[in-house]
């Protein structure tokens, strides 16, 4: 492919690419037979150095749902990344196999790399405590289906807001619309990195607010986003069982919140959403999770260049 596009933050897209990559996204959820054989021929190679569960089997049903094709490994430790072998390296390799790769890593950047190196498109599907943009359009996709709009809302960010780069992509991803207000809920060892407060919020005139107490704060809130502690950032054990259980959300909070408030979560979660609020109608984690196979079967769409009629 010549000069392929890749994917490696949510800013790589416009705002009306976004609006397009969600339109295609709904019109695939309402009429999945138009699409089941638009990628007949073609092969996505999944490229996972880091554990999932979500993200590296939804994009295998997208795929799959398009009619292609699946290859890759789902660990570092059985590939040849064991051997020492580069990334760079290792998409060389990939793009004589396949025609569009997704890569999890656990170095921010690593995806970057690939994408240097690569003759195919590179979806960067979670570097580090950097970005993951296809959680972002996924959230995006959510929030758009359930408040009709992206703009004029306020959201809550409760958790790991420091490791959890689910909330770095989505607040990057926010900034470019109008009347957000950013809540930010975390104990102070997990505040969101400097560079999110001052070059995101500050920079584009985004109002907010930093806060440990998730009581005080959710019944203000259109929607909360609540974040897992990230154990496998923590530089010690004993940090993370001080931290791992700092909020967890039940129904006592939830009967604080607005009747229209809406609980996302990338997942997966450990102890910070109790089951219990599973049943609640504003809890909406599972269908973000159906949200992401169809707007991710629009993105290997866009970034292959297939047009459906
Ligand atoms: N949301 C998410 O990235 O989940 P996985 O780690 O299971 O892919």
């Amino acid at each position: 492919m010549e000069n392929p596009r890749h994917l490696m933050s949510p800013l790589d897209f416009s705002v009306e690419e976004i609006d397009a990559l969600m339109a295609l996204a709904s019109d695939i959820e309402a009429h999945p037979d138009k699409y089941s054989h638009a990628c007949e021929g073609k092969k996505l190679a999944t490229l996972f150095y880091e554990p999932s569960t979500r993200t590296r089997l939804s994009f295998e049903a997208a795929m799959l749902n398009l009619g292609g094709k699946v290859l890759g490994f789902p660990s570092g430790d059985v590939s040849s990344a064991s051997k020492g072998e580069s990334v760079a390296d290792t998409i060389r390799v990939i793009s004589c196999f396949a025609d569009i790769a997704a890569m999890r890593h656990p170095k921010e950047g690593a995806p970057m790399v690939a994408a240097k190196f690569s003759k195919i498109p590179v979806i960067n599907a979670g570097d580090g405590g950097h970005q993951h943009p296809t959680q972002t359009l996924l959230d995006l996709f959510t929030i758009k289906k359930l408040r009709g709009s992206l703009s004029d809302m306020t959201i809550g960010f409760c958790g790991d807001l420091k490791f959890g780069r689910t909330v770095h992509s989505l607040i990057n991803a926010l900034a470019r619309y109008t009347g957000i207000k950013v809540v930010l809920i975390s104990p102070d060892e997990l505040r969101v990195p400097d560079y999110i407060r001052e070059d995101v919020l500050e920079h584009n005139h985004i109002p907010y607010e930093e806060v440990t107490k998730l009581e005080d704060v959710i019944g203000k809130l259109d929607i909360l986003y609540m974040t897992r502690v990230q154990r496998e950032r923590f530089f010690n054990e004993e940090d993370y069982l001080r931290m791992k259980d700092f909020y967890i959300l039940d129904n006592a909070k939830m009967a604080l919140a607005k009747p229209d408030m809406y609980v996302l979560h990338p997942l997966p979660r450990v102890n910070e959403i109790s089951v219990e609020v599973d049943s609640d109608p504003r809890a909406k984690y599972f269908e973000q999770v159906q949200n992401g196979v169809y707007i991710r079967m629009a993105l290997i769409l866009t970034l292959l260049n297939i047009h459906v009629s």
